[in-house]
């Protein structure tokens, strides 16, 4: 066994010994979920952990553990765990109605905060999650262009609908993506390369729509910043196609008024989730009101069927409301973006006192973290790894290396999904002090 894999085994050897009743717990999942799991990202193995209860920025585990969480519930959350006007909220409103099946004022008052936030939001129509959100977004594109698809950039996560999951992941191959008919393929291009995009669109009459997530595929991934952003623009006006921004996680994390506040830059369609539902269930997609209105009944007008059940469900309206309520004033976000700096500079400078070849990057409040670095060391926080080169910087994934990392630094007090992760308000200066020590440590375990 080489020298990395006796590292590896025997952090796994204690993680088994640590987190014995997540352990028994899987036993019971896996003959539940395949892999024991409900969410691709929670896969670990020899098991993952069974997390309890969670307030402000930990949570604790069914052992007992207290974990400085760095998932924000897969970005849902901005200020942190059970934010007490959050759970007041959902609570008042539990014993109101769960669901009244009619319209609801707390519904108007959602919709009132995002048209407020969003400088791009005419009209909006809310749904149940992200996946929602593209899903409509695109079938509204279909409808007002009359063009069947759709292009998108290689490692930008759409959710995970037929028209959007291919190429989600780098490096993209262009293999068919299991179950996804060819036909349903949009049209794929790398980030950052506005002649590709142009001469895509130039070539293609049928693509109506061009879809991004305005930082970069997995919330910065492969880094997209403004001059791209206002590229794109220009093209898709030149072209007359539309420009949807999928701001699912960018939204309300990145600035109050979304990435598209930030730059400055509106686009046609503006799909949102997570933090927008405030840690709850919830999907819009807002925009232009000419485009919105093919959800309108009008005699002679086509017209998108859309039901749903859970549409703008009531509890997701409370903590909806409330949580852009908080968001509006601008501090859980300049916060949590303080902080994500602070845990990048940190790291950085970790790394370079132990002379580890690993190299931390990110905006806003996401940490990105790469192993096995060869290039220069960051001098400040604009500092992009290899030129954002996307094959370096989302090389094909090590998954036994990766979960070993994982196991780690649950040894060491954190929880972090992998590789990259997310800072919010309920962080304090000392929670990134000491994850910044523990995920130091993590990767001295493996060495
Ligand atoms: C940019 C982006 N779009 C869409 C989605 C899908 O959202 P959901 O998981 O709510 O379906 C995600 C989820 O991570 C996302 O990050």
């Amino acid at each position: 066994m080489s020298q990395a894999a006796l590292a590896c085994s025997s952090v796994t050897e204690k993680f088994e010994k640590e987190f014995s009743t997540s352990r028994k717990l899987h036993e019971q999942a896996s003959e539940l979920f395949p892999h024991g799991v409900t969410h691709d990202l929670r896969y670990l193995t020899p098991f993952p952990i069974y997390v309890d209860r969670a307030e402000g920025a930990y949570k604790w585990d069914v052992d007992g553990h207290q974990l400085i969480d760095f998932w924000a519930g897969h970005g849902a959350l901005l200020l942190g765990h059970s934010h007490p006007e959050v759970v007041s909220a959902v609570q008042k409103q539990m014993a109101k109605a769960t669901h009244p099946g009619a319209c609801h004022e707390l519904e108007v008052e959602w919709g009132q905060w995002v048209q407020r936030l969003i400088p791009s939001a005419e009209r909006m129509r809310f749904v149940s999650s992200g996946t929602e959100a593209t899903l409509m977004a695109l079938r509204l594109c279909r409808i007002a262009t009359g063009k069947p698809k759709v292009l998108k950039f290689a490692g930008h996560f759409h959710g995970w609908h037929d028209f959007v999951l291919p190429a989600c992941d780098l490096p993209y191959r262009g293999a068919q993506t299991p179950g996804i008919p060819r036909h349903f393929e949009p049209v794929i291009v790398r980030p950052n390369d506005p002649d590709a995009v142009e001469q895509a669109l130039a070539n293609d009459p049928e693509i109506g729509c061009v879809i991004i997530e305005p930082t970069g595929g997995h919330f910065g991934q492969v880094p997209v910043r403004g001059p791209f952003l206002t590229a794109l623009r220009e093209i898709t006006e030149k072209h007359r196609r539309l420009l949807i921004f999928d701001e699912v996680i960018t939204g309300f994390r990145v600035h109050p008024n979304g990435a598209q506040g930030h730059y400055g830059i509106k686009p046609d369609l503006t799909t949102m989730a997570k933090i927008l539902a405030g840690g709850l269930p919830g999907g819009c997609v807002a925009g232009r009101a000419d485009i919105l209105d093919f959800l309108t009944f009008r005699p002679g007008q086509p017209k998108m069927k859309h039901p749903g059940t859970f549409n703008a469900n009531p509890l997701s309206a409370a903590a909806g409301t409330t949580t852009l309520r908080l968001v509006s004033t601008g501090e859980p976000c300049r916060r949590a973006n303080e902080l994500g700096q602070r845990m990048r500079r940190q790291l950085n400078e970790w790394f370079a006192r132990r002379n580890l070849n690993w190299v931390a990057y990110g905006e806003f409040s996401g940490v990105k973290l790469l192993p096995n670095y060869d290039g220069p060391r960051p001098d400040d926080d604009t500092f992009i790894p290899y030129d954002g080169d996307p094959d370096r910087l989302e090389p094909e994934k090590n998954v036994p290396f990766i979960h070993a990392f994982r196991q780690a630094l649950l040894l060491n007090g954190v929880d972090m999904p992998g590789l990259a992760g997310m800072t919010m308000s309920a962080h304090s200066e000392e929670d990134i002090d000491r994850a910044v020590d523990a995920i130091g440590s993590a990767i001295e375990m493996l060495k």
